[in-house]
């Protein structure tokens, strides 16, 4: 099993000799290796059984630092930049060659992002490399948000588990890139599409490709439990499913017709939605290791964080 613990020194040492380390971040945890040794990277995908196509994040801890390896900026991007790094934003810009191909697939583009996480930041700065970190979760599985869930899911894959406390934020980047001169979203997460556009304007949303993806975050399936989960009228569908032993996720009041009982989990029984991110994954793997058998859900109302919210809630349902 991985150690866990919160030696920046000791992460430190690993990643300079080409072994993975979990990295807190606020949004999930990441599955971190140096993204500049193409070696090192492909323990990632090994450790993950993620299919090869699917390009890396590279995180790393300043403006100045993403120079390095990017080779330009379109001026909204860079706006975006300024405004939300660090934070739950990835963009998506054209990379030097010293990014190795298997860090982008062999895409033109890498994605970057400066994660908002204390711990990770120091860690960034003592390297004199940036890290390439998917989420730390096998692929199609649901993200970890703490420590524990990397440890049960992957604690034998990994040298070392940097425990930052859980994700503050609890749903991935939001994922930004240009076509044309026009800004893209590929991926709803962390950073809403009204922040985004409160700086740059309107900006048009790219999601749900089925097929070579270009963010694989679009995947139909994935951020999946094991169990099956519905998502539609809670009440019709704990119905359907009657003969079988149902758990609810619910968000806001707790409605009087579930019977005492049933294994209920509340994203936010005030309906905050940030609240409901940050449980969302960690609620999700909760029903999922319970001895229900089937989970239902509802959408959330499709504002802010909840349209991030819905898009993994439809994804898990798959
Ligand atoms: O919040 C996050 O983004 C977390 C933390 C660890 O930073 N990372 C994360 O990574 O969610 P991952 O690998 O699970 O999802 C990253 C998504 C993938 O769907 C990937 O295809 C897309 O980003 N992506 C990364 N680089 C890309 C590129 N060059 N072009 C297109 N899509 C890219
Ligand atoms: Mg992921």
């Amino acid at each position: 099993m991985a150690t866990i613990g919160t030696d920046i020194l000791r992460a430190k040492a690993f990643l300079e000799a080409g072994d993975l380390v979990a990295i807190p971040t606020e949004t999930v945890y990441g599955l971190a290796a140096n993204a500049l040794d193409a070696h090192a990277v492909a323990k990632i995908f090994e450790a993950k059984s993620r299919p090869e196509f699917d390009p890396l994040i590279v995180h790393t801890h300043s403006l100045e630092a993403a120079h390095d390896f990017v080779s330009d900026f379109h001026p909204d991007l860079l706006k975006l930049a300024e405004a939300f790094w660090p934070g739950p934003l990835t963009l998506l810009l054209p990379r030097q060659d010293k990014i190795p191909d298997l860090t982008t697939s062999g895409l033109g583009r890498v994605g970057v992002r400066i994660p908002a996480h204390l711990l990770t930041l120091s860690l960034l700065r003592e390297l004199a490399f940036p890290l390439a970190a998917p989420s730390a979760n096998p692929f199609g599985y649901i993200s970890p948000t703490q420590a524990g869930h990397v440890q049960k899911q992957l604690g034998n894959k990994l040298s070392y588990i940097l425990d930052g406390g859980p994700s503050e934020i609890g749903l991935e980047s939001t994922i930004v890139g240009e076509e044309d001169n026009r800004l893209v979203i590929y991926r709803l997460g962390g950073l809403s599409v009204d922040d985004i556009e409160s700086v740059v304007g309107n900006v048009s949303i790219q999601l749900n490709q089925s097929s070579n993806p270009k963010a694989p975050g679009q995947l139909k399936s994935h951020y999946a439990p094991r169990k099956p989960l519905f998502v539609g009228n809670i009440e019709t569908l704990a119905n359907q499913h009657r003969d079988h032993k149902v758990a609810f996720l619910i968000f806001g009041e707790q409605p009087a017709w579930i019977e005492p009982g049933f294994m209920v989990k509340n994203l936010s029984p005030t309906q905050n939605y940030k609240e409901a991110a940050a449980n969302l994954f960690a609620y999700l793997r909760d029903l999922d290791e319970s001895d229900a058998e089937v989970i239902v859900c509802d959408l959330l109302p499709g504002m802010g964080l909840g349209l991030a919210i819905n898009d993994r809630l439809r994804r898990a349902a798959g």
